[in-house]
């Protein structure tokens, strides 16, 4: 299915018949609106304009088109910061009032923000959750985008104070557990609890998690009180939350999304690639910057999807330049397509674009959409008509997702520790997962990411890229399971609490490896070191650990000294360096092999995905190249030789369940 993202309240009304008319005419099912229109809805307090927006309801649904509202309260209107200025965030780095004239101008720990959103929520709910048009939900928008995970406001400080009161109990516990001792940062109670913020330098890294996690907790109440007033006014319709980039977002998006029936994600390959390969060399760029990498939006499509049990949805597709990255390109032809079938490949039930219609002002007027400001058709449009057309012979849902063979395990705390113990600027937590992901993903496999609590039933290989905190239960899961482990560097490193583990790192996970980590060394990232494995030289970068294998656990790779810098046994793999990709591909293709999963030989920018009995191609190179199908492959879009930017879908008579041949 597809939709689109519409905003009414941008548009004469003359223009909305016509426009709901048009969607249905491309084969649009769905239409996402609401979610930026608290302004209109209420244009001061308890008075409220409903006239506008019933109309448009009706209008669309009168088009036959599904609505899905999201509740408005990412951008609370100028009366309600007026009244009361206390909704306004503090940036933590600057200590500045973060204010009105954007978006997302709230403070989590603001007691009356949580107030006003639940107030706004229930009178939307109360007023259309029965409406039939409006099939579902989306809470708020792109919660945490622009960095509003934390806040350094007063309430935020209270908030914390007690948060840490309800998690410790007596101050001395909490100056325990944090090491206060150091520099005389004891404290004498809680209401003297300062937050992490605006020392003269480092503050306590036990104290910067613990601001993490109440953020975190923070976002998950606040959303999770909505959840509760969306399901009580609107029984029987679903709720999603369309998701940033989970490094983006930094509150732990497992608890966010154990609440709603659908994940959702918003897809902008080419905006975030700019941002997140900043710095990349030109070539890679060149390369890369009208299509995106080839790993890039399946990555977030792979763990969005796991956000909240599978159900998937990409809420906001680029099509074509967005008005917010760096550098803004258009996408190469072809590429609208190849995204939106991407997505549907990876488990995505919708895609629906952002926006309808390029809008003439304010901050976003830069930004295509399907059409633009004059009405004509924008180039996405055509490639839209093809994606429907192709749905209409291929139902997607015929194919349900099956579970891969792999997984990897991901958990928000990698990225609060790493981050905050940065240790050597050469590490990049974000960037490591996704070089494992990258290299599994080059060798044809699927790969699933689950939370660190999940079960590992039926995946044959688990790879764990960094996992600073182990606990007791994870390590008897990976007892009980079949799967081979494969653990990244820094696992283990740390306790609940931040600390060095009594018996070293990697702790608690000594009880499936026996070894120990001596020291860490950081080095520049150009200054790479040997690392031996399988007769051929690699590279060792940026973190390198030393490493004390114990009995019963083999050296299965050294750095150039013959010091051991990747220990295992038949059950898990320690690999304690940072290394570079081609060394990741051949290791992990060895891992795979080992425990049965077949490996592809693929062209270089050409991915391997399946959805049940269908096996898809997505070729993001320019040129066309041969897919490794099997001789008997139906193939239903496409053929063998995958044009450029394009892709192949072909059938097996079995489910393509895990890649096993
Ligand atoms: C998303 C956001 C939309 C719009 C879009 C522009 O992050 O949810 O409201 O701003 O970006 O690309």
């Amino acid at each position: 299915m597809l939709g689109v993202c519409y905003y009414p309240e941008h548009w004469p009304r003359d223009l909305w018949l016509s426009d709901a008319a048009d969607m249905k005419a491309l084969g649009l099912t769905y239409v996402r609106i609401g979610e930026f229109a608290w302004s209109r809805i209420e244009p001061a307090r308890d008075q409220f304009s409903f006239n506008w927006l019933d109309e448009a309801i009706d209008i669309l649904a009168g088009a036959d088109l599904k609505i899905v509202f999201g509740t408005p309260t990412a951008t609370p209107p100028k009366w309600l910061i007026d009244e009361h200025p206390d909704i306004l965030p503090v940036d933590p780095n600057t200590s500045n009032i973060r204010r009105f004239g954007s978006r997302r101008h709230y403070d989590f720990s603001s007691e009356t923000y949580q107030k006003e959103a639940l107030r706004i929520t229930e009178v939307l709910t109360q007023r259309y959750g029965n409406t039939h048009a409006i099939v579902g939900w989306q809470t708020d928008n792109e919660l945490c985008c622009h960095e509003t995970a934390l806040s350094g406001s007063e309430n935020a400080k209270t908030g914390f104070q007690q948060w840490c009161r309800d998690r410790y109990g007596d101050i001395a516990a909490l100056n325990e557990a944090w090491g206060n001792v150091f520099w005389s940062m004891e404290y004498s109670s809680f209401g003297a609890i300062e937050l992490p913020i605006g020392a003269v330098t480092e503050t306590n890294p036990a104290q910067q998690l613990a601001y993490r996690r109440y953020s975190s907790d923070k976002v998950i109440a606040f959303h999770s009180s909505m959840i509760a007033v969306i399901r009580k006014n609107a029984p029987g319709k679903w709720i999603t939350h369309n998701f940033i980039p989970k490094e983006d977002l930094g509150v732990d998006p497992y608890a966010l999304g154990a609440e709603l029936d659908i994940a959702s994600y918003d897809n902008y390959p080419l905006g975030r690639a700019d941002m997140a390969f900043k710095g990349a060399p030109a070539e890679m760029m060149n390369r890369y910057m009208r299509t995106g990498h080839p790993d890039f939006s399946s990555f977030y499509h792979d763990t969005s999807r796991s956000f909240a049990g599978g159900d998937y949805w990409v809420m906001e597709q680029q099509p074509g330049p967005v008005n917010w990255a760096p550098h803004n390109p258009r996408p190469a032809p072809g590429m609208v397509r190849l995204w939106s079938w991407e997505a549907f490949a990876h488990g995505a039930s919708c895609v629906s674009y952002f926006r309808w219609r390029q809008v003439p002002f304010a901050q976003e007027q830069m930004h295509a959409g399907l059409r633009r400001p004059d009405n004509s058709n924008a180039s996405a449009w055509s490639e839209v008509e093809q994606v429907k057309a192709e749905l209409n012979k291929l139902n997607i849902n015929d194919y349900p997702k099956t579970r891969a063979s792999i997984a990897i395990v991901t958990d928000v705390q990698a990225l609060w520790i790493t981050s905050i113990q940065l240790q050597g600027a050469g590490y990049d937590f974000p960037k490591l997962e996704f070089a494992y992901f990258s290299a599994l993903r080059q060798l044809g496999v699927d790969v699933d990411f689950i939370s660190k609590d999940s079960a590992f039933d039926g995946y044959s290989l688990v790879v764990a890229p960094c996992l600073p905190i182990i606990d007791d239960a994870f390590i008897s899961r990976c007892q009980q399971s079949d799967a081979h482990i494969v653990f990244g560097p820094r696992s283990g490193s740390k306790t609940d609490e931040f600390r060095i583990p009594d018996a070293l790192a990697p702790g608690t996970l000594q009880n499936l490896i026996p070894m120990k980590i001596l020291s860490v060394e950081t080095l520049r990232p150009d200054c790479p070191q040997a690392l031996e494995w399988n007769g051929d030289t690699f590279d060792s970068l940026s973190w390198c650990e030393e490493i004390e294998a114990g009995d019963g656990t083999s050296v299965i790779a050294a750095y150039g000294n013959g010091e051991p810098a990747i220990v295992g046994t038949n059950k898990a793999t320690y690999i304690g360096t940072a290394t570079d990709d081609l060394f990741l591909k051949m290791f992990l293709k060895d891992k795979c092999t080992g425990v049965g999963i077949a490996v592809h030989a693929l062209p270089d920018d050409m991915r391997l995905i399946t959805r049940g009995k269908l096996t898809f191609a997505i070729n993001y190179a320019e040129d066309p190249q041969l897919a490794p199908a099997p001789t008997d492959a139906e193939f239903l879009i496409g053929r063998r030789m995958v044009g450029g930017h394009d892709l192949s879908v072909w059938r097996t008579a079995q489910d393509t369940v895990s890649n096993n041949p």
